[in-house]
C-alpha cells in the first residue's frame, strides 16, 4: 500500500484509467491553511464567455487545465503537458489580478467570500466539450487553504460538461495541504470522478517537480 505512494502522479493517473471509482484524495504532501504568500481586486458572477481552444499536443486523450497567478502552477502544468504531450489551457480571470500583493490578497478574500454565497467571480475561459478527453488534469494554487477562485468558477460553470469524466487534481502552495480543495472539487463537480491521487508541490517540494510528475 505504501508503495503506491511512490508511484509518480501521472503514472497513477494514467493507470487509473484501467481501474475505476471515485474515492478519497491521497495527497503526496500534506499540511493545512496558514498565511498566504503571494499577491490582485474583485468581481462577481460566473458565465464563461466564448469557448476557448486549448493549445494542442499530439496526445489528444488528456487535457491539462490550470490557473496560475505567479507561475508556479503554470510550470507544473507545463511539466505535465510535456510528459504527456497533450493539450493544455489556462483558466484566466476576466479581470487580471493586480500585481500589488495587498490588493491581490484583498480581492482573493472577497472572491472566496463571494463564492461561499454562491457568487462566482467571472473568468474568460470556457471549454465547449470534454468528450475527446479520457482524463482532465486540473491544477491551481491554494489560496487560504482553498482552490484558487478562477478554477472554482471554471469547475462550477463546467460541472455538467465534466459529468462522467475522470479528473486528476494538482496544486501548488506555500505549505498548505490540498485536501480542502479536493473536497471543493468533489462538491463543484459531483458527477465527475476525482482520481484517488492528487499532486501537491509546496515551495519546498517545487524543485522536485521532475521526479514527482513522471509517467
Ligand atoms: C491570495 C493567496 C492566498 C494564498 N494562500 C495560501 C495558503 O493558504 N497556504 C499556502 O500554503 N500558500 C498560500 N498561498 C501561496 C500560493 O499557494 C503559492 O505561492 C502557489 O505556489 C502560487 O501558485 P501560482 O504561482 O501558480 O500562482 C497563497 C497565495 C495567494 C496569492
Amino acid at each position: 500500500m505504501k508503495k503506491l505512494l511512490l508511484i509518480p502522479f501521472l503514472l497513477f493517473a494514467v493507470l487509473s484509467m484501467a481501474a475505476c471509482g471515485s474515492g478519497s484524495d491521497d495527497t503526496l504532501t500534506p499540511e493545512q491553511p496558514e498565511q498566504p504568500e503571494n499577491p490582485g481586486d474583485n468581481d462577481d458572477s460566473e458565465a464563461p464567455s466564448q469557448p476557448t481552444d486549448p493549445t494542442p499536443g499530439n496526445n489528444g486523450r488528456y487535457l491539462v487545465l490550470f490557473a496560475s497567478r505567479s507561475g508556479n502552477t503554470e510550470r507544473l502544468a507545463n511539466e505535465i503537458r510535456e510528459q504527456l504531450d497533450c493539450d493544455i489551457l489556462e483558466v484566466e480571470p476576466e479581470v487580471p489580478y493586480d500585481n500589488d500583493y495587498n490588493t491581490m490578497l484583498e480581492r482573493s478574500q472577497e472572491e472566496l467570500a463571494a463564492i461561499r454565497q454562491g457568487n462566482y467571480p467571472p473568468i474568460k475561459t470556457s471549454v465547449e466539450t470534454f468528450d475527446n478527453y479520457d482524463i482532465v488534469f486540473i491544477g491551481y494554487p491554494i489560496w487560504y487553504g482553498s482552490m484558487a477562485t478562477p478554477m472554482q468558477t471554471f469547475l462550477h460553470s463546467h460541472a455538467s460538461k465534466l459529468a462522467g469524466k475522470r479528473i486528476a487534481l494538482f496544486a501548488t502552495s506555500g505549505s498548505s495541504g490540498i485536501s480542502t480543495s479536493v473536497s471543493e472539487a468533489r462538491i463543484l463537480c459531483p458527477d465527475a470522478t476525482i482520481i484517488d491521487r492528487s499532486l501537491l508541490l509546496t515551495s519546498s517540494s517545487l524543485p522536485q517537480m521532475a521526479t514527482r510528475v513522471p509517467v
